[in-house]
């Protein structure tokens, strides 16, 4: 019986229920994280779990990374400018491009890290990113006291964490953009692949929706956590993969220990018309 339900398409209804058992219930400032296949078939799809998200928070926030603007070194030719409407890259899921076409939508234009949101707070939460500090929206959603919900994916999905890998003081990689029309560096992140490590030190609500499972924190407690386990094994969240970018930083990490960083927002800021844009404007 409990077999057949979970092969059933999951309604819109069902999936309301499941963000109202997390206690979502429409004044939340959340990011999300989240895999359409998790749900084994979801009625409407993308529009669906769009709708549904936006009906019961304040503020919906998704990371829409386009890794495709990255460039392979200081000297590389410059193919193409990132702009308001750039694909959000396959492995950052459907529901982010989903927000990405909704005109009303708010995207700030870091050309490879963006972050897409709508709703109450949305300006505020995007104006705070910076190339040094490309995850500071997470931090708009720390002062907010908001949420991070991970709709049936891990955290090697959870962009939270990268929030406290930087104010822990994890070396960050040297990456390359175009940024008007010149080649600029910028700060990026480690890999993601093992940050499942952190499981044990956060308490998520949870609830199920069709074969999905949905786990909901405060973002407060996936950054505190994580600055907490890096202070004490700066190594706790790095991957084990020999052919990773993680054993570059370790090396690092080895040799120069942390640099913790300011919470605050970095005075190296986008230029104005880079820091967020509404199609509209
Ligand atoms: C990588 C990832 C996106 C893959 O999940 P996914 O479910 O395969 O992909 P999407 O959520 O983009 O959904 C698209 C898929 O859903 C399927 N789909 C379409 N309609 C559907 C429906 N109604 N119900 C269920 N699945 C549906 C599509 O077939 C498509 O699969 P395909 O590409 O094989 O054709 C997901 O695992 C993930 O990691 N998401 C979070 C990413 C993130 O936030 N990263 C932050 C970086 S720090
Ligand atoms: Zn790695």
């Amino acid at each position: 019986m409990l077999n057949l339900a979970r092969r059933l398409p999951v309604s819109p209804q069902q999936l309301a229920e499941a963000l109202e058992s997390l206690g979502l219930d429409g004044t939340q400032h959340l990011i999300v994280h989240s895999s359409l296949k998790s749900f084994g078939t979801l009625e409407g799809g993308a529009g669906t779990l769009l709708g549904e998200l936006e009906r019961h928070t304040a503020t919906l926030v998704a990371p829409a990374f386009s890794y495709q603007t990255l460039l392979r070194g200081p000297e590389s030719p410059i193919h193409a400018q990132f702009a308001r409407g750039t694909r959000v890259s396959r492995d950052i899921g459907r529901l982010s491009q989903s927000l990405v076409e909704r005109p009303d939508a708010h995207r700030s234009l870091h050309p490879a890290l963006s972050f897409v949101a709508v709703g109450e707070q949305a300006g505020a939460v995007l104006e705070r990113q910076t190339l040094a500090n490309p995850y500071a929206p997470i931090g708009a959603l720390y002062d907010l006291g908001g949420s991070a919900l991970l709709v049936g994916v891990d955290h090697s999905s959870n962009t939270s964490i990268h929030y406290g890998e930087y104010l822990a003081g994890m070396p960050l990689l040297t990456r390359y953009l175009p940024e008007n029309g010149r080649v600029t560096a910028c700060s990026f992140p480690n890999c993601s692949a093992d940050f499942e490590r952190l499981a044990p030190y956060v308490q998520p609500l949870t609830a199920h929706a069709g074969r999905s499972r949905l786990r909901l924190y405060r973002v407060r407690e996936l950054v505190d956590a994580t600055v907490r386990l890096l202070r004490q094994d700066p190594e706790a969240l790095l991957c084990t993969y020999p052919s990773c970018r993680c054993q570059q930083v370790r090396t690092s990490v080895r040799r120069d220990g942390l640099r913790p960083r300011a919470h605050a927002a970095d005075s190296e800021v986008l230029p104005p018309q880079l820091r967020e844009l509404s199609t509209q404007n």
